[in-house]
């Protein structure tokens, strides 16, 4: 069967980026982007887009056979933050989009389905360093709740259903093309466009707090690898752990000062440092590399050179 990929959420942080490396490797038509909204130029302009509510069965189910889809990454979430001040909002959300598309392939009308977890399934009782892929999982935030009921319902319609999906439990993710919306992670991104443009940064976790980070163009990388894996390599069907780097307010700080001496940065912790406080500080990814070959390659300091370097003309 020939493919052709469905993109929900793709006006999103990782959508965006996903979907433009997609469409530059499998060519344009065969990627239909899909959100609630449009998104930014760059991203409508390069191929198909249709407004879809991730939480309409019936309209995904439309789009879904309109274009003869066969694999779906589902991107639409409502993060971390965001899911605290609306929690039954974040709950529907993020449930009722990964039943749909989970039904879907039980129908056998898609082949496919990419839907990403995170580090925050992990909660205050789970081991913090090197955090192993199988341990324990008491998650405090609505969105990690989500994310590991997520991920049970994964396993089970792999194994009661033969359904071909595949996950990541990605870290905080920094970008300099996009903006993230609603997560605890966020200010590794906001503290690049800060430190160009006022050269200071209130940052609302404290200058400890040491989170599982990633750059983008590794975690587009580690989604479309294990999409595009052997069947047989996938054997873990809930999620797999992921790293990328490991760093605090204070050690990204220190790398941006390389580049601009005068840069500083206050804390005025926020209801996110609990969230935080909750997660995991390293990941043991040793299952992602042995199952189907995952391997970083972009580190604290060269992250922030590529990031300054590609901001800098924006301020
Ligand atoms: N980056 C996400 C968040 O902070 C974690 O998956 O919510």
């Amino acid at each position: 069967m020939k493919k052709r990929i469905l993109i929900i959420g793709a006006c999103g942080q990782i959508g965006t980026e996903l979907t433009i490396y997609l469409r530059e490797k499998f060519g344009s038509h065969k990627v239909i982007a899909s959100d609630i909204r449009e998104g930014e130029a760059t991203l409508m302009q390069s191929g198909p887009f249709e407004i879809l509510d991730a939480m309409d069965y019936e309209a995904v189910q439309e789009i879904v056979i309109r274009y003869e889809i066969t694999d779906v990454y589902l991107m639409a979430a409502m993060l971390s933050a965001t899911a605290e001040k609306f929690p039954m909002k974040g709950w529907n959300l993020n449930m009722n989009s990964l039943f749909h598309v989970l039904n879907l392939a039980k129908d056998k009308k898609i082949n496919k389905i990419f839907w990403p977890s995170s580090i925050a399934v992990f909660g205050p009782t789970t081991p913090k360093n090197d955090t192993p892929q199988r341990t324990v999982m008491e998650p405090s935030t609505v969105y990690g709740i989500s994310k590991q009921t997520g991920e049970r319902w994964c396993e089970y319609y792999n194994k009661r259903y033969g359904v071909d999906v595949r996950s990541i439990r990605y870290p905080g993710l920094i970008s300099y093309k996009t903006l993230p919306g609603g997560g605890t992670t966020d200010y590794a991104v906001d503290i690049y466009h800060k430190a160009l443009k006022h050269k200071k940064y209130i940052c609302f976790l404290n200058a400890e707090t040491t989170l599982p980070m990633m750059f983008m163009d590794d975690a587009i990388k580690a989604t479309v690898n294990i999409m595009e894996a052997e069947k047989e390599k996938i054997k873990t069907r809930s999620s797999y752990n992921l790293s990328g780097m490991s760093f605090n307010p204070e050690e990204i700080t220190a790398s941006i000062q390389k580049h601009i001496p005068q840069f500083k940065i206050s804390y005025e912790p926020d209801f996110r440092q609990a969230i935080a406080d909750s997660w995991p500080q390293s990941i043991d990814d040793s299952e992602a590399h042995n199952d189907w070959g995952w391997k970083s390659e972009i580190s604290l300091d060269e992250m922030t050179e590529i990031m300054l370097t590609n901001l800098k003309d924006t301020y």
